[in-house]
């Protein structure tokens, strides 16, 4: 499609709506763009640093790119007026008991539609399951006096970045869109092509563009959970499952290698799934096999610290007591972000058992019960190691050794099992 003209876009204005870790990289990039930017944020902490030029996220493009390109951050909702381009980025959790709940995409959906100008387009980036932009978006722009299609165009364009990922970030990983009518869907795809050197395709119907997105996830958390089951097979039959995945991946088609771990976390693979399964079951499917795939990547934790525990057996240690040293409170390596990490369960399997226990995360201090990785080696007799940080390759035998460690469960696989073997301490990874 045809790109926007350079003196067209200089004109244009873009409100971010969500200044996290979809919502700021891309209101950065659409300013490194050359469009006006104002970034709506509700966390008064994130606009202050925002404001002063400073990433409130660990990512080395903001890092990069924050201070090169700054945008103004404000909570003035009413700043939405001044924009041509609206882009919806907020948070889609599920409730305790795995629900999708809708009531931020739905509040700033209000809060937009409240504030939009005649001509503006609007672009939901959370993720959501096929129907939301129909069923929950569409009627709450239509209840504000809007005529979708002629007065405001509504798309949905959902985000896949990565964050960590030093090859695909927000500049070129392509991207789907879907919109309500041909000429929303030109708009959106303009805009798009203009930010991203990647491919924009184009989707027939909005929900396609919706579905992609938890597809995308859902693939990833069932072949998750195929070899989180294998790796509790392999762990009865004696088998170490890296050696298994190295040596099937000597395969050049139809295999894809996915690792087993202690668990798996942030605001993605964990939740999206359960956004198409209760949508699906509204519609009277039953999604079985991603409901029985979420359900093995949740015994995750619980499994590691069953592990443990035979460990500690085999050394003559009740896990009652005995002091646990957690590597790791982020949910994979080298971010800030701990949310639905598998710490969490892991701790409360551990508590539950009595466990004494201490962590460590270099890149989430404030949560971490000491400084350093020397503390945290010197206080525990054992060790889980949850998130293969940069930080803890230094982790070897001699070292666990000389911190007197007995048994380390390596919750990601990552760690050179026979050297700490030569070293006596007992060693346990999840399939190996
Ligand atoms: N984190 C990821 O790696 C990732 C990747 C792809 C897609 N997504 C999806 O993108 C969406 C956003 O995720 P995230 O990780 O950026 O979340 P986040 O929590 O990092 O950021 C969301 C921000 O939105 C703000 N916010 C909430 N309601 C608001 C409102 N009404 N007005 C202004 N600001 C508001 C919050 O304060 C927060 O700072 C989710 O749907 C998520 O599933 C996330």
């Amino acid at each position: 499609m045809k790109k926007n003209n350079p003196s067209q876009k200089e004109k244009e204005t873009v409100c971010v709506v969500g200044l996290g870790y979809v919502g700021l990289p891309l209101a950065v990039r659409t300013k490194e763009k050359g469009y006006n930017v104002i970034g709506l944020e509700l966390d008064k902490k994130k606009i202050e640093l925002i404001n002063k030029k400073q990433s409130p996220i660990e990512e080395v493009y903001l890092y990069e790119n924050l201070p090169k390109h700054p945008i103004r951050a404000t909570d003035n909702a009413k700043e939405i007026k001044k924009a041509d381009i609206v882009l919806i980025c907020v948070p889609t959790p599920v409730d305790e008991y795995y629900n999708p709940d809708l009531t931020l995409v739905q509040k700033s959906c209000e809060m937009v539609a409240k504030n939009l100008k005649k001509g503006a387009l609007v672009v939901l980036e959370s993720t959501v399951n096929p129907g939301v932009s129909e069923e929950v978006v569409h009627p709450i722009f239509e209840s504000f006096g809007h005529k979708i299609g002629s007065d405001v165009f509504i798309a949905h364009c959902p985000e896949r970045i990565n964050p960590g990922d030093s090859k695909w970030n927000v500049t070129n990983i392509p991207r789907v869109v879907g919109a309500f009518t041909q000429k929303g869907l030109k708009k959106s795809v303009e805009f798009y092509e203009d930010i991203i050197d990647g491919e924009i395709r184009p989707m027939k119907h909005i929900r396609e563009a919706e579905a992609c997105k938890v597809v995308e996830n859902s693939f990833r958390d069932v072949n998750i959970a195929f070899v989180n089951e294998l790796a509790k097979s392999f762990d009865a039959l004696d088998i170490d499952i890296k050696d298994v995945i190295d040596g099937a991946s000597t395969k050049p088609f139809a295999f894809m290698p996915h690792y087993p771990s202690c668990g798996i976390g942030g605001h993605c693979i964990p939740v999206d799934p359960y956004y198409l399964i209760e949508r699906a079951k509204r519609a009277g499917f039953d999604h079985k096999f991603l409901r029985t795939s979420r359900a093995i990547n949740n015994s995750m934790p619980a499994y590691t610290v069953e592990l443990l525990q035979d460990k500690l057996n085999e050394v003559k240690m009740p896990l009652n007591g005995t002091n646990v040293g957690i590597l790791g409170i982020a949910y994979k390596p080298n971010v800030d972000d701990d949310r639905e990490s598998p710490y969490y369960d892991i701790v409360n399997a551990l508590e539950k058992h009595g466990a004494k226990i201490h962590s460590f995360d270099p890149h989430i201090k404030e949560k971490s019960s000491v400084k350093t990785l020397a503390t945290l080696l010197k206080k525990s007799d054992a060790i889980i190691l949850v998130t293969n940080h940069k930080e803890f390759d230094e982790i070897n035998g001699k070292l666990l050794k000389k911190n007197k460690i007995k048994v380390i469960i390596d919750g990601k696989n990552t760690l050179n099992k026979k050297d700490i073997e030569k070293n006596g301490v007992v060693y346990k990874g999840i399939g190996r």
